[in-house]
């Protein structure tokens, strides 16, 4: 165990709750009848912002649009990585209009955008581990979607196929701790339950020393957190996973987004993190 974790400082672009709301049912979290509380919704998700900005982060918004109640799910616009920004094309067509708010803000930010021709839903499916990014599938992006991502990013990806409907997007199943930007193969958490067998056994070869988590920690949405590669932005109810995490020398810093959880979506769902060139 290192004596001391390195964190290494993000970039990331959210949007606030505003218009937060579960209006429609595209994930088993969104059939409970459980009514959002707005202003305990933006209290929570202030607490995710300052707790980036506390760390050293730089935290930027995109303005939220009424009439799009999940648009408060950032991962879900693009998959940015090396200032190429891979724009989505949702699975829901309640969801389809949020790509033009953030398409809009990556152009007037500098940045170019490839929107995707296959269903893709961004980081909540394309997870950029270091060399490779992780991609999964069997709700929501598509096979073909990962043979764009590769083709446009140059980079490898892995694909790997999701079996649960409450783990429907990558990030509630898996999340990456260190990114091995020195070169190694970095480190990931993961429920393994959450895969098909092949997936299981790709990630075990990948990462012989990945931290396994309970599925109570993964129904917690301990798994859709956010790691600077020492702090670890993680739900305070995913208890066992916390401890295990503080045990490998990381920092748990809790942050509580229950309210995010009736939607479906937790820490990284809220968080679409912006890699530069030179980050
Ligand atoms: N209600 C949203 C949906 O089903 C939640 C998205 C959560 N985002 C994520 N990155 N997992 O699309």
């Amino acid at each position: 165990m290192p004596e001391s974790r390195v964190p290494r400082r993000r970039r990331f672009l959210v949007c606030e709750p505003r218009h937060f709301a579960v209006q429609y049912a595209i994930n088993p979290w969104m059939s409970s009848g459980r009514p959002v509380d707005v202003i305990r919704a933006l209290d929570q998700w202030q607490a995710l912002v300052d707790a980036y900005r506390a760390h050293g982060h730089t935290v930027d918004t995109v303005g939220a649009v009424p009439g799009l109640p999940d648009m408060v799910f950032a991962a879900n616009c693009a998959v940015v990585v090396e200032g190429r920004v891979f724009g989505s094309h949702f699975h829901a067509p309640e969801r389809r209009p949020e790509s033009v708010p953030y398409e809009a803000w990556f152009k007037t930010e500098g940045f170019e955008v490839q929107h995707s021709e296959a269903v893709c839903e961004g980081e909540g499916d394309l997870v950029p581990a270091g060399r490779w990014i992780l991609a999964g599938t069997g709700f929501r992006t598509t096979r073909e979607a990962h043979r764009e991502v590769q083709e446009f990013f140059g980079l490898p990806v892995i694909s790997l196929t999701l079996v649960d409907p409450y783990f429907y997007h990558l990030d509630t199943a898996l999340f990456v701790l260190d990114d091995g930007s020195d070169g190694a193969a970095g480190n990931v958490a993961y429920y393994p339950g959450a895969f098909s067998p092949g997936s299981r056994e790709v990630l075990e070869r990948l990462y012989p020393d990945a931290v396994i988590a309970t599925r109570e920690d993964a129904m917690a949405f301990g798994l859709n957190s956010v790691s600077d590669g020492r702090h670890v932005f993680i739900s305070p109810g995913a208890r066992g996973l916390s401890d295990q995490l503080a045990g490998l020398g990381y920092v748990p810093v809790p942050v509580d987004l229950s309210e995010f959880h009736k939607a479906g979506g937790g820490i990284k769902c809220c968080t679409q993190e912006i890699r530069e060139i030179h980050s």
